[in-house]
């Protein structure tokens, strides 16, 4: 953290003490992200915020305003978005889908592959008319690529529509963002590159009412070489049990469904608390006791994946079978280069290990082909692992260089005419083991959680099983929202047709 950013944050922390001397919220903010700040591990600087309030002074704020928040990248920054959302709701602003009669913009982004960062420069282009047409609107940059010192630089050189930047530290900060975008005739760059914090009772205008997502731990330590993450998001925290579990009790109360638990890497949950030892299986386990019809997790790092949350998930209930394992490769040597700190052979005892004690779990995955010397015989290690393991889907990449990264030093070596070649290999493999598993289903009767309407007809009504498998079949609008057993008559590459069985009354949940 620079000189700057301490003596800004301890001026916040002064602030929320005397809660009465705003004042120095309304100074101009400059706060410029450093990677190399981002990189530092500590204990002492997590600061863990119960309660989240909006000060009296900004709440009419957006009277009479609009927002549109486009968003790019995980399902963090999708939750992120409906944190952002609610904080906009509350300051009165009302929400658009319409970019063009928004008052403020906000475009949440990824910056985990160069086309994720291509794709929002592409759009911040578009936006050069609007702020033309319009120089009121407020147009600003948060998420991932923020807290990336190159992007911020570029936008200051190139992208003079933006008004605002802040960081994914600084999301609980908008209003005074946003108060300061319109006092100043400034770029407002508020990103600070500190380990993170974790703050309660952050308001949320969920994007739906059937399935809903829940942060159980931000950030993240294990410094993959080819990855941005752990520089953009912090040092792994954990949110506290009480308040994860009195969350989902409260969605379950609101008749919410489906929960999933979101982290980077969900398995090293709990490894920072001091006071108690309590970790994901623990979690997983007093979650089971909670009238939520289904939970999952994601996403999973095989190495933090211990013996007791297998045993947890094997009692099955509101725990659905589905574990996202993802390897990045089947070859011990990429993915030492990698620094996934597990090995071909430990990925498949971890393998061997759940399934013997879940058979019916789908297990999905992330690969990224043409790493730094990736040969073909390696590559052909990950075609082999794919197989051998049967995964049932996998999201796959060309690798990307991350400016900052370890693996951006070493030589980015593999043609990428012999990437795209591995790429569609891999592809073609995944698209046949996830046409196998679905055929597997064929007369099966599996549980839906009914989701709405199918895209294509309208008559025709979508949902997911406890495997994540997209189930397409005839019923009524007023089971959406339902649980109900269908019975697969076709199978598809990535989907499945039934016919309705029973609507389920919420007792008999997770018995198939
Ligand atoms: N925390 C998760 C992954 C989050 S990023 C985990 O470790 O399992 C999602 C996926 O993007 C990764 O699993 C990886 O396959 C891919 N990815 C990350 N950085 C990448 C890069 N530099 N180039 C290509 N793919 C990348
Ligand atoms: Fe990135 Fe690795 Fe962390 Fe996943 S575990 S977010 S791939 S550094
Ligand atoms: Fe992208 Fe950030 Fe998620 S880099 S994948 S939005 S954590």
């Amino acid at each position: 953290m620079n000189e700057e950013q301490r003596l800004h944050n301890s001026q916040v922390n002064e602030v929320k003490k005397t809660e009465k001397d705003y004042s120095q919220y309304f100074q101009s903010v400059y706060v410029a992200p450093s990677l190399k700040d981002a990189k530092q591990r500590g204990k002492e600087e997590i600061a863990y915020h119960k309660d989240f309030t909006i000060h009296p002074e900004f709440l009419g704020m957006g009277q009479g305003r609009k927002f549109f928040i486009r968003t790019f990248g995980c399902q963090m920054n999708e939750h992120d978005t409906e944190v952002m959302a609610g904080i906009f709701l509350q300051l009165g602003y009302t929400p658009t889908q319409n970019v063009q009669e928004a008052n403020v913009i906000l475009l949440n982004t990824c910056a985990i592959r160069e086309n994720a960062e291509n794709k929002v420069f592409g759009e911040l282009g578009h936006y050069k008319k609007i702020k033309r047409d319009n120089p009121d609107v407020l147009i600003g940059v948060c998420g991932c690529m923020s807290q990336e010192e190159s992007v911020v630089n570029k936008i200051l050189k190139t992208y003079n529509q933006v008004d605002m930047i802040f960081g994914t530290h600084n999301i609980h900060r908008l209003p005074h963002i946003l108060n300061e975008a319109y006092l100043s005739k400034e770029m407002v760059i508020e990103v600070w590159s500190k380990e993170g914090d974790v703050i309660e009772s952050l308001p949320k205008v969920r994007r739906g009412e059937i399935k809903a997502w829940v942060n159980i731990m931000y950030g993240c330590d294990k410094f993959c070489t080819y990855c941005i993450v752990p520089y953009t998001r912090g040092k792994e925290r954990s949110r506290r049990p009480e308040d994860i579990i009195q969350e989902i009790r409260q969605l379950a109360a609101q008749g919410y469904k489906e929960v999933t638990l979101l982290g980077q890497n969900v398995n090293a949950y709990g490894k920072d608390f001091d006071d108690l030892t309590y970790r994901l299986g623990d979690l997983m386990n007093d979650l089971r006791q909670i009238d939520m019809p289904r939970i999952r997790f994601t996403t999973s790092h095989p190495r933090d994946f211990d013996d007791h949350l297998i045993e947890v998930l094997s009692k099955r209930g509101n725990l659905v079978e589905h574990i996202h394992l993802p390897v990045q490769s089947g070859s011990s040597s990429m993915l030492k280069l990698m620094a996934r700190k597990y090995n071909r052979e430990q990925y498949m005892e971890l393998v061997r290990k759940i399934k013997a004690a879940i058979p019916e779990v789908a297990l999905t995955t992330d690969i990224i082909v043409g790493f730094p010397n990736e040969t073909d015989e390696q590559f052909e290690e990950t075609m082999s692992l794919y197989k051998e393991v049967g995964f049932e889907h996998a999201y796959t990449y060309i690798y990307s260089p991350r400016e900052g990264t370890p693996a951006a030093k070493m030589e980015d070596n593999v043609p990428m005419a012999v990437k795209k070649h591995r790429l569609q290999r891999l592809n073609n493999l995944v698209n046949e083991l996830s046409a196998k598993a679905m055929h597997a289903y064929d007369g099966e009767i599996v549980e839906v959680l009914v989701e709405g309407e199918s895209k294509k007809n309208s008559a025709v009504l979508a949902g997911y099983t406890r495997t994540s498998k997209l189930v397409n079949f005839v019923g009524t609008p007023d089971i959406i929202g339902k649980l109900v057993l269908v019975k697969i008559t076709n199978t598809k590459t990535w989907s499945l047709e039934g016919e309705l069985i029973e609507v389920l009354s919420g007792q008999e949940v997770g018995v198939l």
